[in-house]
């Protein structure tokens, strides 16, 4: 864990500023008058860390976390309402951005019945799993690779295959192309399989999954050359139009003179998924956002800033890839930093880390890991990781990272992931962090005294491409 007690500049900002107490406790002990290096903050960073207030950062959370934020649902555009009128009272000009998306409906009925059996069965659905009704004997295929089903015949059947080797969407087409009717996967590891087959596809049929120790009991009976009839049922599972919305917040330059014509990029993701309240995913990233927007409002700046929250990450990272294709080739060029905040507050997570698409540093980890130094002392690392809204920039040669603590906590996505599991200190640390970064880049005369000038758009790597 990082080490917040020697947060130096915190303690020598606050000596500066003539400040009783900082936002949050700092026991005093942790000081050595020796310890304390007002030169390492520049006069930016000072006004990041006098300004920045976690107990606004904590509030947005407690109030955007009050329920889940589905894309497209009311409770999302509730939260886009919010966010909006909070950009707005910090004088932003305020654009939303609605989009259309093809959201995943599971099934409305799902069962397995097996003749001759009084086991209750409780299968789970593979998401984009073919709806339908299939009566038949049950077939054991192993693995349900091409080469295990290639001398079978499925007509009429219902293929069980084991979890392991090849996708799950692998296997149903497999096992489909041979005739089965349906097909039930079990586990190959303790716990329920929840999986998916990645994206809808006509080929599909009924595909269900199964424990473990469900499959392999009648995994066995097929092995002892039992016959084994079942019945499986599907219905409803369907793709449903919906509208989902991003927030963009922006502040132009503030000397039209010295305008460098570039801009900079904050995001987070304001949708959670379904059953999550999302405090730590992403109400903590939309909170910093909000935060950093609130205290850079006035800042002067030779650079555009945007403070951009995204709809639809959890289906697939839409809504940024939405901002980015409205973007026209001259805002790509200009877009010299994006900053993703995702995952940013969480007691139970790991460190603080910076991701990059192809894992190595750019002008975000660069700028980040320096105001990190200035702030605590040390480079906050950087790593590979895509899994978030900065994947979109980086494709069209944006440099962006993705802020996030690993190894991240185990209440993601699911129920548990409320305000009570968010910690202060990991706010406030990634707040200052991400502000002093994005303020050494955007703050007047910046290319004159570093100069770093913007790289001409990239091509899409093949790497970044494959990222899915
Ligand atoms: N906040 C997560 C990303 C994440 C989680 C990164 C854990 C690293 C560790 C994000 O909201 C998410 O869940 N993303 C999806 C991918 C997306 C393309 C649907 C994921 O990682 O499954
Ligand atoms: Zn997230």
């Amino acid at each position: 864990m990082k080490r917040y007690p020697f947060r130096k500049p915190l303690l020598s900002v606050a000596l500066v500023a003539g400040l009783a107490t900082s936002t949050f406790g700092i026991p005093s002990s942790s000081f050595a008058a020796s310890q304390v290096e007002t030169s390492a903050l520049t006069k930016e960073d000072q006004k990041i860390v006098q300004s920045v207030n976690v107990n606004n950062i904590y509030s947005h959370i407690s109030r955007l976390s009050s329920q889940p934020r589905v894309a497209g649902t009311p409770a999302e555009y509730n939260a886009v309402q919010y966010i909006q009128q909070k950009f707005s009272s910090y004088g932003y000009n305020v654009q939303i951005q609605p989009f259309t998306f093809e959201a995943y409906v599971p099934p409305t009925t799902l069962s397995l019945d097996v003749k001759d059996d009084n086991t209750e069965y409780t299968p789970q659905y593979l998401t984009y799993t073919g709806n339908g009704q299939a009566a038949g004997e049950l077939q054991y295929v192993g693995l349900g690779t091409e080469d295990d089903v290639k001398d079978l015949d499925l007509t009429g059947k219902i293929a069980l295959i084991e979890r392991g080797n090849i996708s799950f969407a692998e296997k149903v087409l497999n096992a489909a192309k041979k005739g089965a009717e349906a097909v039930i996967i079990y586990n190959n590891e303790d716990g329920e399989l929840n999986g998916t087959l990645g994206g809808a596809n006509d080929a599909y049929v009924p595909a269900l999954s199964l424990p473990k120790d469900v499959g392999e009991k009648l995994a066995k009976k097929l092995q002892d050359g039992e016959t084994v009839n079942a019945e499986v049922t599907v219905e409803g599972s369907k793709l449903e139009t919906r509208t989902s919305h991003n927030v963009i917040a922006t502040k132009k330059a503030s000397n039209q003179k010295k305008d460098t014509g570039e801009i900079v990029v904050v995001g987070a993701h304001h949708d959670s998924v379904e059953g999550a309240p999302g405090a730590n995913d992403d109400a903590s990233g939309v909170a910093v956002t909000l935060e950093l927007a609130r205290v850079m409002a006035k800042a002067k700046t030779d650079t555009e800033l945007r403070f951009v929250t995204f709809g639809a990450e959890e289906n697939g990272l839409i809504g940024s890839t939405k901002y980015v294709d409205s973007l026209g080739q001259n805002d790509i060029f200009r877009t010299r930093a994006m900053f993703q905040l995702d995952m940013v507050g969480s007691k139970d997570a790991g460190d603080l880390v910076m991701n990059t698409v192809s894992g190595q540093p750019n002008t975000v980890t660069d700028v980040a890991g320096d105001a990190s130094e200035r702030l605590n002392g040390e480079q906050t690392p950087y790593g590979q990781g895509d899994r978030s809204d900065h994947v979109p920039f980086a494709e069209v040669g944006i440099p962006s990272a993705l802020f996030i603590h690993e190894p991240t906590e185990p209440w993601y996505h699911t129920p548990d992931d409320t305000i009570d599991k968010i910690s202060k200190e990991k706010l406030q640390d990634v707040a200052e962090i991400v502000g002093a970064g994005v303020y050494d880049i955007a703050k007047i005369d910046r290319l004159t005294q570093n100069v770093k000038k913007p790289k001409p758009m990239k091509n899409v790597s093949k790497e970044v491409q494959d990222v899915k």
